[in-house]
C-alpha cells in the first residue's frame, strides 16, 4: 500500500529542493518523514510539518517558511486543503485519495501481510505446562497469547517456529514416582490421567506432611530418572505420554498447534557442558553443597545450578535451552510467553546468559502476562487440588453459546448451530483473552465474554457475519465489479462513518507492525474491535444497496474491505470468522 506519510515526505523534499536551492543544510527523506507530526486536534490537519529546522538554512522565520512550502505544495491531488500555521504546514489529506489508497489495497484478501522479516526466524514458547498436572485456567493466558504473536510475526514474513517448553522434568516426578508406587493403581490412571496423577500428587503432599522421609524418598527417585534407571523411566514416560495426549485434545479444540515439543528432558543430557563452562570461568560457587551463580552485584540474587544432591534445576535446563536454541535455529528473536512471576528468574537467566558472554542474550524476549482469575474467587492453584480445568471452561463456553445462537436461530440446522457455537464460544474465550493489555490481571467473566452487544468476540464475528451477508444480497456480480478499484467512485465513500472507517482501514498494517514489534495482540484486538464499530454505524447511518449503481459499487467495495480486515485481524487472534451466525 502507499504509505502517505511516505509520499508527503517526497512532496516535501520536492519543495524544500526548490526553497534551498541546494544550499547546505539540506534535509533526508528520513530526516522529514520523522519530522511530520499527526496533529491531536484534527483541526490542524491530518498531517503537520514544524519549519523550525529550517530557519538557519534559509534564514528566515519559520512561519514564513511554511507560508512558502503551503503555497508550493496546496495543488497537490493528494491533498484537499494545506494551511500554513504559525510555524506549521497543516495537510488536510484528500478524502478520495485516501479512500482509493485504502480500498486499492485493502480490497485484497492478503492485506496486511508483509515480508519484512524475511530471512529472519523467530523463536515463539508458549504454552509450556507441566507434565502430569492439570491444564487449568490458568494456562490460558500463554497458550492463547503466545499463539497470537506466532500469528503476528507469521504475517509480517518471519519465519516463526512454535515451541512447547514442556515441564516434563523436575523433582516434583519423583514426588509423582514414589505415590504412584505407593498407592498407584494403572487402570485408574488410564481412565482419568491428569485427575488421578493430581489426585496421587495432592495425595503426597498430605502424607508428607506427617512423613517427611517421603520427600527424601522422592528426591531419590528423581536422581534415578536423570540417571537413566529403568522402572523410574519407564513410569516417568508413561505419565508424560499420559499428559501429553490430554493437552493435545485442549489445543485442538483451540485450534493451536506447536512445531517441537521439546521439554525439559529433552536438554538433560545437554547441561554438563555449561556447568563446566560456569565452574570455568568462575562464575559458580558452592554453597551449602549446591552449586550457585552469585547475582547480587546486579541486584538479582542468587540462581541455583545444582542441588546438593548432584540434580539439576530448572534454570540449568534454561541455560541449554536458550544456546541449543541459538545453535539450532540461529534465531533472530527468542520469545518465552511467562507469566510475570518469573520476571526475575528470567533476568537471572540472560544475565547468566550474559555472563556466560552470549551477546545474543538480548534477543531474549521475557513476555510477562497479569493473572487471570475467576468471578468467583475460585483459586488456581494446584497444590489443593482445587482447580479449573481449561477443558471445562472451554466446553461451558461452547455450551453456553449453543444455546444463544440457538435462540437466536431457531430455523438453523443442529449441525450449522454446533459448529457455529464452537467457532464462537472458543472465540469468545480468546478474545477476552486477548482484550486487555498482557500485563494486567483480570477476572474471567462469562456475562463479559458471550455478550453479543459489547467488545467482545461474538460482536466482532457477527460483524463480519454481517458483511457477508451484505454482500450475499448485493450478489456475485456487483461483488465482482467492486473489486475493480478503477471502476469506483470514491466520493461516495467521503460521508463520515465511512471515512471514518476508511481511516481505520488505512492504519491495520501499521496496528499489526505495532502489537508484533510490542508483544501485544490486544492492540490488534482494540482495533478490529474500532472497526466493528464503525462498520456497523456506516451500516446503520447509510443505505448500502442503493438504486445508484456507483454509489452501490463504492460501498459494497467498502465493505469487503471491512470485512477483509475483520477476518484477518481475527486470524491473528486466532479466532474464526464465520459467514453466517
Ligand atoms: N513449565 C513452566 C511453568 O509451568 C513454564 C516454562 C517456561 N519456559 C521456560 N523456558 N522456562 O511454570
Amino acid at each position: 500500500m502507499i504509505d502517505i506519510k511516505e509520499k508527503i515526505a517526497e512532496i516535501l523534499a520536492g519543495q524544500l529542493d526548490s526553497l534551498l536551492n541546494d544550499a547546505e543544510g539540506s534535509l533526508s527523506m528520513d530526516e522529514i518523514k520523522s519530522m511530520i507530526e499527526i496533529p491531536q486536534d484534527k483541526a490542524n490537519g491530518d498531517y503537520a510539518f514544524p519549519c523550525f529546522k529550517l530557519a538557519r538554512t534559509l534564514r528566515k522565520a519559520p512561519p514564513l517558511i511554511a507560508k512558502d512550502i503551503a503555497a508550493g505544495i496546496e495543488e497537490e491531488a493528494l491533498f484537499e486543503k494545506v494551511e500554513q500555521v504559525n510555524a506549521y504546514v497543516n495537510m488536510f489529506v484528500s478524502k478520495e485519495e485516501l479512500s482509493g489508497i485504502t480500498l486499492d489495497a485493502a480490497l485484497d484478501p492478503d492485506f496486511g501481510k508483509s515480508d519484512e522479516g524475511e530471512g529472519k526466524t523467530v523463536i515463539v514458547e508458549y504454552s509450556s505446562p507441566n507434565i502430569a498436572k492439570p491444564f487449568h485456567i490458568g494456562h490460558i493466558r500463554t497458550t492463547i497469547i503466545g499463539d497470537s504473536i506466532y500469528r503476528l510475526y507469521d504475517e509480517l514474513g518471519y519465519k516463526v517456529v512454535r515451541l512447547n517448553h514442556l515441564g516434563d522434568y523436575g523433582t516434583q516426578f519423583g514426588k509423582m514416582i514414589v505415590a504412584y508406587k505407593k498407592w498407584g493403581n494403572a487402570d485408574e490412571l488410564e481412565k482419568d490421567p491428569i485427575k488421578y496423577l493430581l489426585y496421587l500428587y495432592t495425595k503426597f503432599h498430605k502424607e508428607a506432611e506427617n512423613d517427611p522421609s517421603l520427600d527424601d524418598q522422592a528426591r531419590e527417585a528423581f536422581v534415578k530418572l536423570e540417571a537413566g534407571e529403568e522402572e523410574e523411566v519407564r513410569l516417568w514416560k508413561w505419565f508424560s505420554d499420559l499428559s501429553l495426549k490430554e493437552f493435545n485434545r485442549v489445543y485442538d479444540m483451540l485450534g493451536i498447534s506447536f512445531d517441537e515439543y521439546d521439554g525439559e528432558s529433552f536438554y538433560s543430557d545437554k547441561m554438563q557442558r555449561f556447568i563446566d563452562e560456569l565452574h570455568d570461568k568462575g562464575l559458580m560457587h558452592e554453597s551449602r553443597g549446591a552449586n550457585v551463580v552469585d547475582l547480587e552485584d546486579y541486584g538479582l540474587g542468587t540462581a541455583l545450578i545444582t542441588k546438593s544432591d548432584g540434580s539439576t534445576l530448572y534454570c540449568t535446563r534454561d541455560i541449554a535451552t536458550a544456546v541449543y536454541r541459538k545453535e539450532h535455529y540461529d534465531f533472530y528473536k527468542n520469545i518465552y510467553v511467562v507469566a510475570t512471576q518469573q520476571n526475575l528468574y528470567f533476568k537471572q537467566l540472560k544475565m547468566i546468559l550474559k555472563l556466560l558472554g552470549y551477546e545474543w542474550e538480548e534477543d531474549c524476549i521475557h513476555v510477562p502476562f497479569g493473572m487471570v482469575s475467576l468471578e468467583n474467587g475460585q483459586i488456581l492453584s494446584t497444590r489443593g487440588g482445587n482447580v479449573v480445568f481449561l477443558e471445562d471452561v472451554l466446553n461451558n463456553a461452547i455450551d453456553k453459546t449453543r444455546e444463544i445462537i440457538r435462540e437466536k436461530n431457531p430455523d438453523a440446522t443442529e449441525e450449522h448451530v454446533n459448529e457455529i457455537a464452537k467457532e464462537v464460544g472458543i472465540g469468545a474465550v480468546k478474545f477476552q483473552e486477548l482484550s486487555n493489555n498482557r500485563i494486567k490481571d483480570y477476572t474471567f467473566t462469562w456475562d463479559k465474554v458471550l455478550n453479543f452487544d459489547g467488545e467482545t468476540g461474538p460482536y466482532v464475528q457477527y460483524t463480519h457475519a454481517r458483511c457477508a451477508s451484505v454482500l450475499r444480497k448485493a450478489g456475485d456480480d456487483v461483488v465482482a465489479k467492486a473489486q475493480n478499484i478503477n471502476a469506483l467512485d470514491m466520493s461516495y465513500i467521503s460521508g463520515e462513518n465511512a471515512y471514518e472507517l476508511v481511516k481505520l482501514i488505512y492504519a491495520f498494517p501499521e496496528v499489526i507492525r505495532d502489537a508484533a514489534y510490542k508483544y501485544e495482540p490486544s492492540i490488534v484486538t482494540r482495533h478490529i474491535i474500532d472497526i466493528a464499530q464503525s462498520y456497523n454505524r456506516f451500516y446503520h447511518d447509510e443505505h448500502i444497496l442503493v438504486d445508484n449503481e456507483d454509489e452501490k459499487l463504492a460501498k459494497v467495495a467498502l465493505t469487503i474491505a471491512a470485512k477483509n480486515v475483520i477476518k484477518t485481524g481475527l486470524g491473528l487472534l486466532g479466532i474464526a470468522a464465520p459467514d453466517r451466525m
